[in-house]
């Protein structure tokens, strides 16, 4: 047993108190900032992992920045006037104090103790010294604390960990494989697993029952605020269970960890179909913690005579307060949602303000009002019918001073323009607005079809159609396939993705069909994953579960918009890892042995 008390020191520099005056104590740690005070006395705040303690040292110019010391001092109250009440230490310090260097350092690559932004190479090259930060030292702690808290979770309902292996063959999780070349076996690979997908499937069909694994995942994709190549995630699998019984499980674990960083427990998540999702959040990962909903306006503009408004599908919303008072767009901010509209696929983006209606007030506003005397100007208005504005105003509930857009074209398209339109107009900071989890269910099994007419999978092809949906699975082609729902689901939280599961196909019929929909012959099948489908000839119990993302998760927690806050070593966004300078060459040697030669760049 290791305490806070070690044969180096006494005390943890943050932990001191009033309470500690007249004590002698031994404290380590970094030289965070130096301070001359007379001629020979200089303030020295020292930091360890708890924080700093300011200490008064005689004969203190040969101390620097981020030199190692261990301090011998008598805790004493500061002087009148001078404590600082933000800093928990500051009632205090540490007098007539002996410095013992452990060891020196050069100048920091970046100041520690100022919010400055930094350069990500720079932080991540000195990753070290990045890590003595108070951010980076509150984060992986808490990171920590939500570790231990799905562990703790996951036991205490029954789940075993079970470790999974890292070199496996490639398996379906949609993403790119990192590969590992055989040395025994040249020019054969193992696959880095996208996740412990058909293992945790193959526990179950080895009666574990229920497994859980706080697992390590690499997939090689396009790194983005929350992607990164490897990330952790409290993988989960039970057999004999509903989906209701994965979300009380999930839910348990995701609710402790929230518990143990933020100190509060959330609520039971609300359930939201994914078509609801769309409709009003024009998003499967709807952040619920603002309003901004998307209003469905396809039936008023139906036969319109506006050309721009001519499409299957016609959806709005309102901004409050966006076109008069403080909070109003400006023109060129106006603009700029519409070149963004366009870059993210629209045709145009209409917007207009809304207006007291005419008579209401002092006149002017063009279109007609409604009964709550609003009417709409500018922009798009006068391209409207009096029915179609008063339709809008009343659809949108519209008051003086907003400011409505809408967006005309093929309904995925409306969605997406108007979902991040929503996110762009009105998305708080990832901490601030509570913590809005929400069940995701009944995604389509399918995203689309591909050039052939095929469907496209929406999650791997082992997930389990709706049990309402089977014969339109069963008779269905093309198309009519694309409203066949699945037992898949997220779990959301402030818009974000947070994990992904689902009931999983323990019907060799049902799997079967799916494979033939997807284009993959028995031959394809049994090649890519003949071994899972080997294990379910052999008895495969019903079983269904869950995969939350923990970098996504602590982040969220923290407050942090980007997880590589949360990862003590992360890669840049372009993949590389500026400390150890990975990914980098092997000696031909190597290559050799390997049985690979590197072809000259394209
Ligand atoms: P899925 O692929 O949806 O599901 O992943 C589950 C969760 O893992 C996190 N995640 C990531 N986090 C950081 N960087 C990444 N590149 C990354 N990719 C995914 C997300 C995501 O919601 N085997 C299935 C789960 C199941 O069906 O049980 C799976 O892995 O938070």
């Amino acid at each position: 047993m290791i305490g806070a008390a070690t044969a180096m020191r006494t005390d943890l520099c943050g932990r001191l108190r009033l309470a500690d005056a007249g004590r002698t104590v031994t404290v380590c740690g970094w030289v965070d900032r130096r301070r001359e005070h007379s001629e020979h006395l200089a303030f020295v705040d020292l930091r360890d992992r708890t924080g700093v303690i300011q200490c008064v040292v005689d004969g203190a110019r040969d101390l620097r920045g981020e030199y190692v010391v261990r301090v011998t001092g008598t805790v004493r109250r500061r002087p009148e006037g001078t404590a600082n009440d933000r800093l928990a230490t500051g009632e205090i310090e540490l007098a007539d104090c002996s410095v013992e260097v452990l060891s020196a350092s050069e100048p920091p690559p970046f100041p520690l103790h100022e919010r400055t932004e930094v350069d990500e190479t720079i932080r991540l090259r000195y990753r070290y010294v990045d890590l003595r930060t108070e951010r980076l030292q509150r984060n992986l702690r808490a990171r920590a604390a939500v570790n231990s808290a799905v562990r703790r979770a996951m036991e205490a309902q029954g789940f075993v960990e079970i470790e999974t292996p890292m070199l496996i063959a490639s398996m379906p999780e949609g993403a790119r494989d990192f590969v590992v070349p055989s040395r025994k076996e040249p020019g054969a690979f193992y696959a880095l697993p996208q996740s412990p997908q058909l293992f945790k499937q193959l526990c179950m069909v080895g009666g574990i029952d229920r497994y859980y694994q706080v697992a390590r995942c690499l997939r090689d994709e396009d790194l983005r605020a929350d992607r990164q190549f490897e990330f952790m995630q409290l993988d989960v699998e039970a057999s004999f269970v509903t989906r209701d019984d994965v979300f009380g499980a999930i839910g348990e674990a995701v609710a402790a960890a929230t518990e143990a960083v933020t100190g509060r427990r959330p609520g039971e998540p609300p359930l939201m179909t994914w078509g609801e999702a769309m409709e009003r959040f024009g998003s499967d990962k709807p952040d619920t913690r603002f309003g901004l909903e998307l209003v469905e306006l396809t039936p008023l503009f139906e036969r319109t005579g506006t050309r721009v408004l001519q499409a299957p599908c016609v959806k709005g919303i309102r901004l409050p307060g966006g076109a008069a008072g403080p909070s109003a767009l400006t023109r060129s901010r106006v603009d700029e949602l519409v070149e963004a509209a366009k870059r993210w696929g629209a045709k145009g983006l209409a917007w207009m303000r809304v207006v007291p209606a005419a008579g209401e007030a002092t006149g002017g506003g063009a279109g007609g009002g409604s009964g709550g005397g609003a009417a709409l100007d500018a922009g798009v208005a006068k391209l409207l019918s009096p029915a179609e504005s008063a339709g809008v105003v009343s659809a949108l509930e519209a008051e003086p001073g907003d400011m409505v857009f809408l967006v005309a074209d093929e309904r995925p398209v409306v969605r997406q323009v108007l979902g991040l339109l929503r996110l762009e107009l009105g998305r708080p900071p990832v901490g601030e607005g509570g913590l809005n989890y929400v069940w995701v269910v009944d995604f389509p099994l399918f995203e689309g079809l591909d050039a052939d007419g095929r469907p496209v999978p929406s999650h791997h092809p082992f997930t389990m159609p709706h049990v309402d949906d089977l014969d339109r699975l069963e008779q269905g082609s093309g198309p009519d396939l694309l409203d066949v729902r699945s037992q898949a689901y997220d779990l959301v939280v402030n818009g974000w993705e947070l994990g992904s599961g689902s009931v999983r196909i323990h019907r060799a019929d049902v799997q079967r069909r799916i494979f033939e929909l997807l284009g993959i012959g028995p031959e394809q099948a049994q090649a890519r994953f003949g071994f899972l489908l080997d294990a379910f000839r052999f008895g495969v119990p019903p079983h269904a579960g869950f995969a939350v993302g923990l970098d996504r998760l602590t982040a969220v927690l923290v407050g942090e918009e980007n997880i590589r806050e949360v990862i003590a070593f992360p890669k840049t966004q372009s993949g590389a890892d500026p400390l150890t300078n990975a990914p980098g060459p092997i000696p031909p040697s190597h290559l050799g042995e390997l049985g690979l030669r590197v072809a000259p760049p394209a």
